[in-house]
Formats: structure tokens, sequence, C-alpha cells
């Protein structure tokens, strides 16, 4: 061997060890989602919408390849999901990962994705705490810190209310942390937090007690920064006991199933912030609804919408990566901009998280009521 190809071999190694990957003849993502358990509604739709996208990408391929997507089912557990991503990197030598929804969840793989250098993108987790593990982390969906202020100015200015009741469930970060902001905007526009020791924990069936206390107290409204399964028990629960003020929420609200747990009584004078309505007008929102009606026969929610995106911008930074490697990709991920999807525009900031508007919805026994989008 001459000295020239001896250098050149050696320039050529480290694209060498990363063969498997680079020449496989499918593009392999990991996918961490929770298809069974207490917020397993989230899983299946974004599964849904992820299939949508899929559909689309591998079309044309990306880079002359097809993406696979392994799916891993977290159950809607942080220790589940931390697994879920160990195995994903270990067994699997995915390329990049897309995952999960509750914050608590995506919170728990997170350093393990960092520590691995492999990129993780949320397309639904919102707590601040997610982007701040490292760079490998990214989302496609606003922050609490934007939604937590949605939900303060609409109680405040549009439903006009002034002493607020905060009900936390303590098992989520999500919760917690959404709560925290909420609090702090609510008191800064002039509003009143009535008390801080109002608690429940996930799978938590009986909230009546709880609901005595907090009703006692006389609020204007009662911020419940839950998931579906609690808040809709919690809401049923209240009406049947009289509690008629308007309950109020977060994302976590949003799941077919909320209507179910509720009953017609409860559901009814609430309202929620939340990444995506089908009933937004935008040509390309109606568009996405049509083609998800025709594949599952059912309208999409949240989760189908962001499921749908996160894995569209994926794609589209695997487009635009200098190569095929995690460094590059990660780096593509990171610099997403102007991305038209079904959720908004997409931009990711220097944190990594998408600025993007929110809209509030009522629900009824009808559905959801579509009452207004604000942007950042
Ligand atoms: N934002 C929630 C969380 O971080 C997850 C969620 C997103 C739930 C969208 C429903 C719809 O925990």
């Amino acid at each position: 061997m001459t000295y020239k190809n001896f250098l050149f071999l050696i320039f050529l190694l480290p694209q060498l060890s990363l063969g498997a990957k680079a020449n496989a003849k499918d593009i392999i993502l990991g996918a961490v989602f929770p298809m069974t358990g207490p917020i397993a509604t989230y899983g299946q739709e974004s599964v849904n919408g992820m299939k949508l996208a899929l559909k689309k990408i591998n079309l044309k391929g990306v880079r002359g390849k097809k993406i696979r997507l392994i799916i891993e089912d977290n159950k809607g557990e942080p220790v589940e999901s931390a697994n879920a991503v160990r195995k994903l990197i270990s067994v699997d030598d995915v390329l990049a990962i897309i995952g999960s929804v509750a914050s608590s969840n995506t919170l728990a793989g997170a350093p393990i994705a960092q520590s691995a250098k492999v990129p993780m993108l949320t397309p639904a987790s919102t707590n601040e705490q997610i982007t701040k593990t490292g760079k490998y982390l990214s989302r496609t969906c606003f922050t609490d810190a934007f939604q937590g202020e949605v939900m303060a100015k609409f109680a405040y200015n549009s439903l006009n209310k002034r002493t607020a009741a905060v009900i936390v469930d303590l098992s989520s970060d999500y919760s917690k942390g959404l709560a925290q902001i909420f609090r702090k905007k609510f008191k800064a526009m002039g509003g009143t937090i009535i008390d801080k020791n109002f608690a429940y924990n996930q799978k938590d069936t009986d909230f009546r007690t709880l609901l005595r206390k907090v009703s006692r107290k006389k609020p204007d409204v009662i911020f419940v920064p839950g998931y579906y399964q609690e808040v809709g028990l919690i809401l049923r629960q209240a009406r049947s006991m009289g509690i008629e003020m308007p309950f109020i929420g977060g994302d976590g609200w949003h799941s077919d199933s909320l209507q179910q747990l509720a009953g017609a009584k409860g559901i009814k004078n609430n309202f929620y912030s939340s990444h995506f309505s089908p009933d937004d007008t935008d040509p390309a929102v109606q568009d996405f609804v049509k083609e998800y009606v025709a594949a599952y026969g059912s309208k999409p929610g949240a989760m189908a919408a962001l499921g749908y995106d996160g894995l569209m911008v994926m794609a589209d930074a695997l487009k635009r990566s200098k190569s095929l490697n995690r460094e590059d990709l990660q780096k593509a991920i990171a610099s997403t901009k102007n991305f038209k999807g079904i959720t908004g525009v997409i931009t990711l900031d220097a944190q990594r998280n998408a600025r993007k508007s929110a809209v509030v919805l009522e629900t009824t026994p009808e559905g959801n009521v579509f009452r207004e989008k604000i942007s950042p």
C-alpha cells in the first residue's frame, strides 16, 4: 500500500465505523410512545399521525433510502421510557429517536440519549427542563412557559376571572411545571391564587374530598394541568357534587376519551390550551384532517398532528443534514427554520424549542369548540 492510500484509508475509517448505519438500505429511527396504560390515547394517536407521515416520506425516500420506525411502548412510565431509549440505542443502533409524550417519560430517557449522543426529538413534551438536558434534545412543540401564560391570560382576560385554585398531579413533571407558570402569570396580571396545596397522583380515581376542599374556597376558576384520565374523573365528580365554576387546563386534556370520562354534565363549560384544532380553517390543516379521517375513521387530535409534524421535521433534517451521522443530524434538526407543519410554522430557537401558536378549546357535550388561536 502506498503512503497516500494509507492516509486515505485512515481518513475513511471513521466513516467505515458508521458503516452499518450509513450504508444500510433503510434509515432506522426509534420511537418511544405510550401505546398502553393511562395515557395510551397519546401513543396511539401519535403513531397514527406518524404512519401518515411515513407513507408520504417513503413515497419519495430520503437520500435514496426509506425510513423505518422501531416503535417501543413505554406504557406511560418513566422507567419503561429509560429502558426503551437504552434498548433502541444499544440493540437497534437507531440513528435518532422520536418521543416521548409525557414530560416525565421524556425526561427519564433524555440523559441516556444525550450521553450516547443520539438525537432525540420530542413532538409533544412541553416541560421546560427537557431541552436543558443537552444539545441532543430538541422539540417541535411549544413549551409550558408559553402554554401557562396563554391559560393565565385566557382566565383573566377572556373569562374575566380574578381568583383561581390550582390542582396539581404530583406524579407529573408536566403538571408541576405548568402549575408553577400559571400561578406566576395569573398573579402578575393581578389575579389571586387561592391555595397552593391541592394535589393528587396519577391513577387516583376518587377526587371528591379534594374537590370539596377546593370548592369551599370558592375560586372563580380551577386550573388542573393534568392528563385526561384523571381530569375526566375530576370533571365528572365535580359537576355531580354541584361544583359549577369552569375548570381549565393544558394540552394534557386533549384526548377523545375526555368526553366519555367526564360525561355530558362534566364536560360542559371547561377550557384548555392545545397545539391544534381540527376545526382550524387553514387549508393544510383541512387536508390533513381529510386524510386522517379517511385512514382512521375519526378526527385527529393534537397528538396525531404533533406526531405527524415531528416525523416530517425529522425527515426534513435528514434531507438537509451534511451526512447521515448523528452529530450532523443533530445540527440539522437544531437549524430547522420556517417548516410549515400542521400544528403551525416550526422554527427551533437557540434552546431547540419551537415557537408556535396555541389554540384554546372549549369542551362541550357536542365536542370541542375552537375559541382562540394565540401566537407567541
Ligand atoms: N405536553 C404534555 C407533557 O409534556 C404531553 C401532551 C402533549 C399531552 C400533547 C397531550 C397532547 O407532558
